[in-house]
């Protein structure tokens, strides 16, 4: 009998209605996943109540049982506005310089993830495989363990791991990482993430690597590997076909007549290199006057974390930026830029991917990227489009046959427009086709079996040191 698999997240998107919109590449992924299963999804409702009191509310949706809990707004602020938004994720994307270190960020991420395990806790079997998810959790298989739980206990990582230098800029970093070793397997997206959580563990911790794999740092043994998140490729596939999605397509073809169309597709995050990307069109824009006419570029962008003072700063600039764009190059009957600020359905998402003649996918650090992956799975083989990628997205390592930019460099984002645009067909096609076989092949159904057959013990990754 399969065991059955309780997923924890701060966010819980079940699957919603065909198409519906819902934006983060792990509520996409997790929710492909858990289709096949009959678990548990457990986290944070999105709601705030005046007094915490671990009241569940438990739905079902599309076979997931989702179980979520409100939280108080002094827990939202503190653990999910603060330590994981504040501190965290700027530091796990190398932006020290937007991080704030504040205790009270660290007490209230200790309390929610306790709040967590103690809600979670009565709902846990004896044989259920726990998976807990992103850096909101990582204390969470300890607090779990404090309360008894002896069950096998994962976590997936889905932002990068900073190299040893940036992690030792958080305050108490080893308490952090010490709380990881209370999990039975680690999971990061890329070799490259995997090898900075090894370091540091052996040169802050005096950790040592296990033969066959795996670690001892702490008093405890813990595996770790690495597991590239994918798109759910078949569903994907299946929408680029529906109605909505060709008459997207059909849209987009008809408002970019002798055109091409290059789009961007992220949520409004410093970390997806928006600015570089801008300033990236404007030098291409500069450098080709012969092309300014012949292309539009479409940066779809809806805001998030809105509570965060750094999100609310970038959005000014790139307001700015798109406008001085379109100022300095749009004719009476023409303008290159479009910046669009709101949630699409799926299926309209991979309309507007399959119009475009360019993906254009640079974010400065990214865990892995979907928004890659989605593309090259919307493209039409016989006339697809190129995809421009960042070297520091987890994809870049699997999608080599994109033309890899570094994305801080405005010149290198305008030469390799140039060059994508300039892309003969036949070229075009042996590019998608490795990148296409990759997605298809490297699934989200893959990546979720590999974490689950490793967590319980089946996988390829158990060392022999850890085998029980
Ligand atoms: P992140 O998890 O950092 O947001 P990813 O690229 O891994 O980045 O995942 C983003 C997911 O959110 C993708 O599945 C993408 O399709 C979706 N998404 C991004 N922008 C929008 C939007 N404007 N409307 C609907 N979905 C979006
Ligand atoms: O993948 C990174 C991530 O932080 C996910 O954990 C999250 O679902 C997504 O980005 C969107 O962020 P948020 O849940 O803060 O809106």
């Amino acid at each position: 009998m399969t065991q059955r698999l309780i997923v924890v997240s701060n966010r819980v998107n079940p699957p919603a209605g065909e198409g519906e919109e819902s934006v983060g590449g792990l509520a996409m992924a997790l929710a492909a996943a858990l289709k096949a299963y009959s678990g548990v999804w457990f986290g944070w409702s999105g709601q705030t109540t005046p007094e915490f009191t671990g009241e569940l509310n438990v739905q079902e949706v599309g076979g997931v049982t989702a179980a979520t809990v409100d939280l108080e707004s002094i827990d939202v602020d503190e653990y999910y506005t603060g330590y994981a938004n504040k501190t965290l994720w700027p530091l796990f994307h190398y932006r020290t310089d937007l991080a704030a270190f504040d205790r009270a960020f660290g007490e209230g991420y200790r309390r929610v993830n306790r709040r967590f395990a103690e809600t979670l806790r009565p709902l846990i079997r004896p044989d259920d495989l726990i998976w807990a998810h992103d850096y909101h959790l990582i204390p969470l298989a300890r607090e779990l363990r404090a309360l008894g739980v002896k069950n096998r206990i994962g976590f997936f990582l889905h932002v990068p791991w900073p190299a040893h230098q940036v992690m030792i800029n958080l305050p108490r970093h080893r308490q952090l990482v010490e709380a990881m070793f209370d999990y039975d397997l680690v999971g990061f997206q890329t070799a490259e993430y995997q090898q900075a959580f090894e370091e540091y563990v052996l040169n802050e911790a005096q950790g040592v690597t296990l033969p066959g794999g795996g670690l001892r740092a702490f008093g405890r043994l813990l595996e770790v590997g690495h597991f590239p998140i994918g798109l759910d490729a078949a569903d994907f596939a299946r929408m680029t076909k529906t109605s909505r999605a060709r008459r997207m397509r059909d849209l987009m073809t008809a408002c970019t007549v002798f055109r091409h169309l290059i789009v961007g597709v992220d949520r409004l995050d410093y970390s997806k290199g928006l600015e570089e990307r801008f300033l990236g069109f404007e030098t291409f824009l500069t450098q080709n006057p012969d092309l300014r006419r012949e292309v539009l570029m479409l940066q779809i962008a809806p805001p998030s974390r809105e509570s965060v003072e750094a999100y609310q700063e970038i959005r000014g600039r790139l307001d700015a930026l798109s406008g001085r764009i379109n100022g300095e190059f749009a004719d009476v009957d023409w303008a290159p830029f479009r910046w669009v600020n709101r949630n699409y359905r799926r299926d309209e998402l991979a309309g507007i991917y399959g119009a475009a003649r360019v993906g254009l996918v640079t974010p400065l650090r990214d865990g892995m990227n979907l928004v890659a992956k989605e593309y090259v799975a919307a493209q039409d083989p016989a006339d697809p489009g190129v995809l421009i990628l960042s070297r520091f997205a987890g994809a870049a390592r699997q999608m080599g046959d994109a033309l890899l930019v570094n994305p801080h460099s405005p010149e290198e984002i305008a030469d390799a427009l140039e060059r994508a645009l300039a892309m003969e067909k036949a070229e075009r096609i042996r590019r998608w086709r490795a990148l296409a076989e990759t997605v298809a092949n490297e699934d989200v159904t893959g990546w979720r079996d590999n974490f689950v057959a490793a967590l319980a013990g089946k996988g390829a990754l158990r060392p022999a040191a850890l085998a029980t």
